[in-house]
């Protein structure tokens, strides 16, 4: 049996919806045939973007949008997708396949627009300039009556977008230049002076962050431009094995499950590192850390694009995305944005799609369920279960997350273990619990939804506890994550 007790009395802060954001780079079939089908596609659509996409993306209030990538956003030139008359290139990062630019600054605005997110631009550093990012957020936001602003007028948008998020680059210390952290550090402070505010919208800029463990880029970053950023960003994946072989998305054993699950809570420790770091230089937490690219990475379907990184999407994704949630709401007093990668057809994505098909993965029922959790005063949630795993791959049975809105408390609460359920006894701190209501993901950890079967994997309705002396008992099946309204 485990235990979670939630003081209502003690809080690290508000949990910023933007935690639970997303990523779409021009990468395999994210972008086009994933998003954007075009205007004259049979697929259902409004001005080229999937209407069943969009419409998924509605549901779970996704509330921001990175793009356009990833690596694509340093060799990404953004003239060369306005206007009439588009630039072809070869995307050399992403299986070398031809980018006609159809989908570009209009396109993933209007898609924004849609769906009802914030949009979060990365410009272009390892091979642009100073004056290609800075024209581009003049053009994007600017009402001013300059040559740059007439260019969109003449591509038929009259008011500013007022564009918030913008980043300065992407893993600069890698496929986005190669740099050195000192290096980069004065790229920033040059590119983000030139990153000029239009309108009463203040820009929140942020500087490329290290990858994993990187703590000299997180040092040296902060030492030199901590006063010129309002977020620094982290990437993290999850990674079993070595980057040649990653394991397979849906073919796994129970010890490689729990493998998995594991190298996630791995994500606390990474965070404490940098966090540290910028508690010393940035006490007051103005700087936000933003954690826009973080995942299971597997390796690719067979017979599929190697450049495409298309992976399936197993229950087991749903368990590694709901530790990692959990991870990100604890340090909501640092952690203001996380990005998982990617939306649709790459990565760790929330749906799928083959043609006219779409399918939700079980890593899209997570967000569903956590919804919950978006502006909500975070809680503090003590969880006590025993040990769970196999071989030396052990860990806690069951993670949480609990936060309090308009006098509700939304808990989230998983069972890790891949084939056995779990009793929890919940209780409030000093109050006693009277009602609630809930819902279940829950499903074998290999398990997953494809094209042209039943969805078996879905948010069901969930019954499954009782309340006994103002406290409450849940039965939680295996390998589930759930959602109680309680209050
Ligand atoms: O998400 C795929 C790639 O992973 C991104 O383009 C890059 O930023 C990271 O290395």
């Amino acid at each position: 049996m485990a235990k979670i007790s939630i003081d209502r009395s003690r809080s690290v802060g508000t949990i910023s919806r933007f935690i639970y954001g997303h990523f779409a780079e021009h990468l395999g079939r994210c972008i086009y045939g994933g998003i954007y089908v075009g205007k004259d596609s049979p697929i259902p659509n409004e001005n080229g973007m999937r209407k069943d996409v969009v419409e998924a993306m509605k549901a779970i209030h996704l509330p921001v949008l990175r793009w356009p990538g990833g690596c694509f956003a340093d060799e990404y030139h953004w003239r060369d997708g306005i206007g009439p008359n588009r630039k072809r290139m070869v995307n050399t990062h992403w299986g070398g396949v031809v980018e006609d630019n159809s989908f570009g600054t209009h396109e993933f605005l209007e898609l924004c627009r849609q769906v009802g997110c914030e949009p979060y631009i990365t410009g272009n550093v390892g091979s642009g300039t100073v004056q290609e990012m800075s024209e581009w957020v003049e053009y994007i936001n600017s009402d001013g009556d300059s040559t740059t602003v007439q260019e969109r007028w003449a591509n038929g948008r009259k008011d500013a977008w007022n564009v918030r998020f913008w980043g300065v680059g992407n893993e600069n210390w890698g496929c986005g230049g190669n740099m050195r952290p000192e290096f980069y550090a004065d790229q920033y402070r040059r590119y983000q002076t030139y990153c000029r505010q239009y309108g009463d919208r203040k820009l929140y800029k942020v500087a490329c962050g290290p990858s994993d463990g990187d703590l000299k880029w997180t040092e040296t970053l902060m030492k030199n431009a901590g006063k010129m950023m309002d977020g620094l960003s982290l990437h993290h994946y999850t990674v079993c094995g070595s980057w040649q072989d990653k394991g397979s998305a849906t073919q796994f054993t129970r010890e490689q499950y729990y493998r998995q699950l594991q190298a996630t809570f791995k994500t606390e420790e990474i965070l404490q590192g940098h966090c540290a770091i910028m508690n010393r230089y940035d006490p007051e937490k103005r700087v936000g850390l933003i954690v826009d690219e973080w995942g299971n990475w597997f390796n690719v379907e067979p017979d599929t694009n190697p450049g495409f990184l298309y992976q399936q999407n197993t229950m087991r994704d749903a368990m590694v995305a709901a530790i990692s949630l959990d991870i990100f709401n604890r340090y909501c007093d640092r952690v203001y944005m996380a990005n998982i990668a990617q939306t649709v057809n790459v990565l760790q994505a929330i749906i799928l799609t083959e043609g006219a098909k779409m399918v939700l993965t079980p890593t899209y029922h997570v967000f569903d369920l956590y919804q919950g959790h978006m502006d909500a005063r975070q809680l503090d949630c003590f969880v006590e279960a025993e040990t769970v795993g196999e071989g030396e791959f052990t860990m806690t049975g069951v993670t949480a997350s609990a936060s309090e809105k308009d006098g509700k408390v939304t808990l989230t609460l998983s069972n890790l273990k891949a084939d056995e359920g779990e009793e929890v006894v919940i209780r409030l701190k000093d109050e006693t619990i009277a009602k609630a209501e809930g819902r279940i993901l829950t499903g074998r950890m290999d398990q997953y939804n494809d094209f042209g079967k039943e969805e078996k994997l879905k948010v069901e309705p969930f019954t499954g506890f009782s309340i006994r002396d103002g406290s409450l008992t849940v039965k939680l099946p295996a390998c589930s994550v759930a959602e109680l309204t309680i209050g």
